[in-house]
């Protein structure tokens, strides 16, 4: 039989919807800035914008996608339940739709599986007198996803999934899901690839996403040899590497940009061949490992390199450059 050499376009979830292989992310997408770059990325051919209520920025995303003229029915909108509403699931849902106007979300996830308690301090980074995140460590997650499910019969989420969920959490979560999640939204890149979550995932029918696929602000990837000769063999760049790589292993990618020439770039895949996906799939057993989303939430979130590799107190993007 001959080989495709052609890469998906979009990926199967275990509901039978079809999700985009591409999405743009929009997390740090500045006010002033992700209306634009929403519109470009759906005049250019994008379907799957990825947010989320703590990005704050989800009624110009909501501006944006309006502006752009497409049909709802064929865009899949993705946002994610924040941490200070996990015995609100409803509540955060209604507002997400709310700001994007919208009256149903493709995707719903829950964003992390830590419930903050909301106090004075903050509605959304609440944090404890000594200065510490202020979590709330008795809460069970199987109810948050209880409440997730439930939305299913609203008719308001046509998915629901989960982000930054590791193996021994989803094998807490399983003993009494009654769906399975659609997805799981985690970090991973070629310093970050989690092969044993991919097929932990996998044989549970959990599709993965991949966020901060570039590296996030300031990535430690882009200037990597290895990768700058990759990009350079297939005469793309090393951006394209990046992204095509996670299409290559059967992963939802999510890259932001508010630039419009990388927004339009980030769409086009490549096929790599298996000297490639070979060396991007070893680079971080071979010494690289390493994570750029760390937030302090001060808990153990269970992913087994997060606390092997020197990050504990490296200071998050997501927990530090978001105000609440
Ligand atoms: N579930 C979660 O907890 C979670 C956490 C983090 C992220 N996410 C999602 O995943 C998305 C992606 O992650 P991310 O935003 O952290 O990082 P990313 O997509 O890995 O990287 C974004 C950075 O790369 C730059 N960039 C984009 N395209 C480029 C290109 N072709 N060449 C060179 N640089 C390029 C962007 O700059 P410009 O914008 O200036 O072009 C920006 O600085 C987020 O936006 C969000 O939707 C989810």
């Amino acid at each position: 039989m001959p080989i495709s050499t052609e890469l998906p376009t979009s990926f199967r979830m275990n509901t039978g919807a079809h999700i985009p292989a591409v999405g743009l992310g929009t997390w740090q997408a500045k006010p002033g800035e992700v209306k634009d770059a929403v519109k470009h990325a759906l005049s250019v051919g994008y379907r799957h914008i990825d947010g989320a209520l703590i990005y704050q920025n989800e009624e110009e995303v909501g501006q944006g996608v309006k502006e752009s003229g497409i049909p709802r029915e064929e865009l899949f909108l993705t946002s994610k339940v924040w941490n200070t509403y996990h015995d609100r699931v409803a509540e955060s849902l209604d507002k997400t739709l709310k700001s994007l106007g919208t009256d149903y979300l493709d995707l719903y996830l829950v964003h992390w599986p830590v419930r903050l308690v909301a106090n004075e301090t903050s509605p959304l980074f609440p944090t404890n007198p000594d200065g510490s995140r202020a979590v709330d460590r008795s809460w069970n997650q199987q109810e948050t996803w209880r409440q997730m499910e439930a939305l299913l019969e609203t008719g308001k989420v046509k998915q629901i999934g989960v982000s930054n969920w590791s193996i021994p959490y989803l094998d807490h979560l399983s003993e009494t899901w009654k769906v399975v999640p659609a997805v799981n939204q985690v970090e991973l890149h070629v310093y970050n690839p989690q092969h044993d979550l991919v097929n932990y995932c996998r044989e549970k029918g959990i599709l993965l996403e991949a966020y901060c696929p570039l590296g996030s602000t300031d990535s430690p990837l882009m200037k990597d040899p290895e990768l700058l000769r990759i990009a350079k063999k297939n005469g793309v760049s090393p951006a394209a590497i990046l992204i095509s790589y996670q299409v290559n292993r059967g992963v939802v990618v999510l890259p932001k940009s508010v630039t419009a020439s990388r927004i339009t770039d980030n769409l086009k895949t490549i096929k790599l061949d298996e000297e490639d996906m070979k060396t991007l799939n070893e680079m971080a057993a071979n010494g690289k490992q390493q994570r750029v989303n760390t937030p302090l939430f001060g808990w153990d979130l269970g992913f087994h390199d997060w606390y092997d590799v020197g990050n504990k107190d490296a200071p998050s993007p997501d927990a530090v450059t978001v105000k609440a």
